[in-house]
């Protein structure tokens, strides 16, 4: 649809964005939804959070994405934050009420939604979380709410402790920590059904790497890494070639934005149309 007068505008703020999939993903679901809607990456350099969140009351721009480097210092500049990116201590969407900011964190929920499109159960089941950054804690969060045995692995041990701490002051779940070493990842594996890896290491540029050697993959466990750039990460591809079932990054990317994507305009999402563009996309940056 053409952008008239009326057309509403969202968007993501950070920097950098513009290698960023949300504008194509946000606007294929726009138009498929038959919605005079926009979105756009706007360059928000560090420490010009409150300055965004002002243009975004004195422009309307009715919702934003939030990714690095402000999804936690934006918080102070919100008129109210829900609980789930309250405990999170991160903001990644923003809806504008009338004037009025209201922060969320749609990682959290996209993640979890992102596992149950998958039929993967997490209630009692031990899962070992690889990273405590920003996306770590997300999923963390996420996986104790729903009842998961977490281990969380971290190169830096200060940080795994100091998320294991939150998550269990959070939920009153005991959550074991350690280091991210092949040692600590061949004593828990073995009792895990679920390995997640949020840490950054197999993202382009660096795709050769893999944060788990890949003898400990096995057949009954799931492997979901939340790297979508490349498709098939290492860990991914060695996973898949020992017969352990898979879950992309690229399905946590899509479904943190469907859940945005539904806080701003109130309808359902168009799931696939929104992986389409993500996919084509990612196909297009490969190039
Ligand atoms: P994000 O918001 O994407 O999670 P982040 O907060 O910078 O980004 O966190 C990056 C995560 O990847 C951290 O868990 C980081 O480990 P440290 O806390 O020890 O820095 C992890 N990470 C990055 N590079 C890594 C590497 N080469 N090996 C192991 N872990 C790595």
């Amino acid at each position: 649809m053409r952008p008239s007068g009326r057309t509403v505008v969202c968007g993501i703020v950070g920097d950098p964005v513009e290698h960023s999939m949300s504008p194509a993903m946000q606007n294929a679901a726009f138009a498929a939804a038959g919605l005079d809607w926009v979105y756009v990456a706007f360059r928000l350099r560090r420490g010009e959070a409150e300055a965004g969140t002002a243009a975004m009351k004195a422009m309307g721009i009715r919702g934003l994405n939030v990714t690095v480097p402000h999804k936690v210092d934006i918080r102070p500049f919100l008129d109210s934050i829900d609980d789930v990116a309250r405990r999170i201590g991160a903001v990644n969407t923003i809806v504008n009420d009338g004037g009025l900011l209201r922060g969320y964190n749609t990682d959290a929920a996209g993640f979890a939604r992102a596992l149950k499109d998958h039929d993967v159960e997490v209630r009692d089941r031990t899962v070992v979380l690889l990273g405590a950054g920003g996306a770590g804690r997300a999923a963390a969060f996420s996986l104790a709410d729903r009842g998961a045995r977490l281990v969380i692995l971290n190169r830096g041990v200060a940080r795994a402790q100091a998320l294991a701490a939150d998550v269990a002051g959070a939920t009153g779940i005991v959550i074991e920590h350690g280091p991210l070493s092949d040692e600590s990842l061949q004593h828990w594996l073995p009792s895990a059904s679920l390995l997640v890896n949020t840490t950054s290491v197999g993202m382009n540029p660096v795709t050769g790497d893999s944060p788990c050697p890949a003898q400990l993959l096995r057949e009954d466990l799931v492997v979901c890494d939340i790297v979508y750039n490349p498709r098939r990460t290492t860990l991914l591809q060695e996973a898949a070639e020992r017969g352990a079932r898979t879950v992309s990054g690229v399905e946590m990317l899509v479904w943190q934005g469907a859940l945005a994507f539904e806080l701003w305009t109130g309808v359902q999402a168009p799931v696939e149309v929104m992986r389409s563009a993500v996919e084509e996309e990612l196909g297009r940056a490969a190039v």
